[in-house]
């Protein structure tokens, strides 16, 4: 096992994303991997999504045209303790402890991935985040969930009632990791306008974070009921310049980001239950299809990562699509495959697929990469909405494998953190 981050110093773009946080409030300065600018400003964002936002999704939401993407919730005792493995033929990353995995990531994904943090202990949530910060962009701060279990325990909207442990837990992640690697949190609104401003303010003065990601929900509401949007504007004037602030609630796709940033102000839109539904969401020109499309990619490229089964069964069930290409009957017939199934194997037999049917995950995986490298070198520091890989836009629903050559830069990062 081994927390000791690869020893490459950080790019001067990285050296650029930090220059808003004073020194005096940041942690060690120790270097870590190739970091890039880590835009939260810019597009639409994966939100974090227990259960559903694990790493195939956050992979195919990236290749769609996804920015940043955020782990589900990790508690910081979950984190705590966990051993670090690395798979030396796919690279997955996982953090597993009592032999379950805790978190699971690949380092493809680690220049735009966020950690979503559960905490009420600063000691804890800065403990938590020295172990994880060296394999993610991002340490983001849940401040939201409004599940009894989180709240009853003072995380998650626990916080939005104690400003000041809510704060002070920012400061201790901020002070323990380096410079580079941003902080940011994510609220929902408080029932009065007045309180949200005034704990907003309060966040934002600690210069500790570089982005608050605000649920346009107060904690009671629930997602049927349509998310405040109206009451965002305000709140992004008075979190000031510094603070970069990202929507979250009721965006689908590309053109309703469009409509939210010119409705709100706000800098950036990140999306949940659209996504669950279908992560190539984020595409301009709306999702592809469930079941000729998302699912056979989404279960190639799972079952190339080993991703383990019961996780890939609970996504692909909630897969859909708005103008599904198999009829009703079909579509019936994939879902009642994918219920029954017990195995990857299983399912590829149920569907009366030929054996080989599932190959070709190492190829998406390189696609992706690819794509996302593309997408780097070309993106515009002044860009509004992000475009998807090349791979993914050109593509066609037919053609599910990318034919993009492995890269050997991963191939050399996969090696360097084995
Ligand atoms: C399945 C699921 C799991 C979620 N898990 C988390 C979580 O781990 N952390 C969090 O801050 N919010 C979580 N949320 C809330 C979403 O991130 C988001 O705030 C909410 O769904 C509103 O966005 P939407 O209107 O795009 O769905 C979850 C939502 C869903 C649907």
């Amino acid at each position: 096992m081994r927390h000791t981050p690869p020893t490459r110093s950080p790019t001067p773009d990285a050296k650029r994303t930090c220059t808003e946080i004073p020194s005096d409030k940041a942690g060690p300065s120790t270097s870590s991997w190739t970091r890039h600018p880590v835009h939260y400003g810019k597009g639409i964002h994966l939100a974090p999504m227990v259960r559903s936002g694990t790493m195939p999704t956050r992979l195919l939401a990236l290749e769609a045209g996804a920015e940043l993407v955020w782990t589900p919730e990790t508690v910081d005792r979950a984190i705590i303790g966990c051993e670090r493995r690395v798979d030396p033929k796919t690279g997955v990353i996982t953090y597993i402890k009592s032999h379950k995995p805790v978190l699971t990531l690949h380092p493809v994904e680690r220049p735009r991935l966020i950690f979503q943090l559960g905490s009420a202990n600063p000691d804890l949530a800065a403990e938590a985040a020295k172990i994880i910060y060296q394999d993610v962009a991002g340490i983001d701060l849940n401040c939201g969930c409004p599940k009894h279990f989180s709240v009853h325990a003072g995380m998650g909207a626990g916080l939005l009632l104690d400003p000041d442990k809510l704060c002070a837990i920012l400061q201790a992640i901020r002070a323990s990791i380096p410079p580079e690697v941003p902080v940011s949190c994510k609220i929902r609104m408080l029932p009065s306008q007045e309180d949200t401003l005034s704990l907003v303010r309060q966040i934002a003065d600690t210069g500790t974070i570089n982005c608050l990601t605000v649920h346009c929900r107060t904690p009671p509401m629930r997602d049927r009921e349509p998310a405040m949007k109206h009451r965002l504007k305000d709140i992004v004037q008075s979190v000031g310049k510094k603070v970069v602030v990202v929507e979250n609630g009721d965006c689908v796709g590309y053109e309703s980001a469009q409509q939210i940033l010119q409705q709100t102000t706000a800098r950036a839109v990140m999306i949940a239950r659209a996504a669950e539904a279908n992560p190539t969401c984020f595409l301009p020109d709306g999702p592809k299809d469930a079941e000729t499309y998302l699912i056979p990619r989404y279960v190639r490229l799972a079952k190339y990562l080993d991703h383990h089964w019961s996780n890939t069964k609970f996504c692909l069930a909630q897969f859909t699509s708005p103008d599904p290409h198999l009829g009703k009957h079909g579509r019936l017939e994939w879902k009642k495959a994918i219920n029954g199934a017990k195995s990857y194997e299983e399912l590829r037999l149920l569907w009366g697929k030929e054996a080989g049917f599932f190959e070709g995950g190492e190829e998406i995986l390189a696609g992706i990469q690819h794509a996302l490298r593309a997408r780097g070198r070309s993106a515009p520091e002044l860009g509004v909405l992000s475009t998807p890989g090349p791979a993914l836009s050109q593509q066609s629903a037919s053609s599910v494998i990318d034919p993009a050559p492995p890269d050997p830069i991963l191939v050399r990062e996969i090696q360097a953190v084995v």
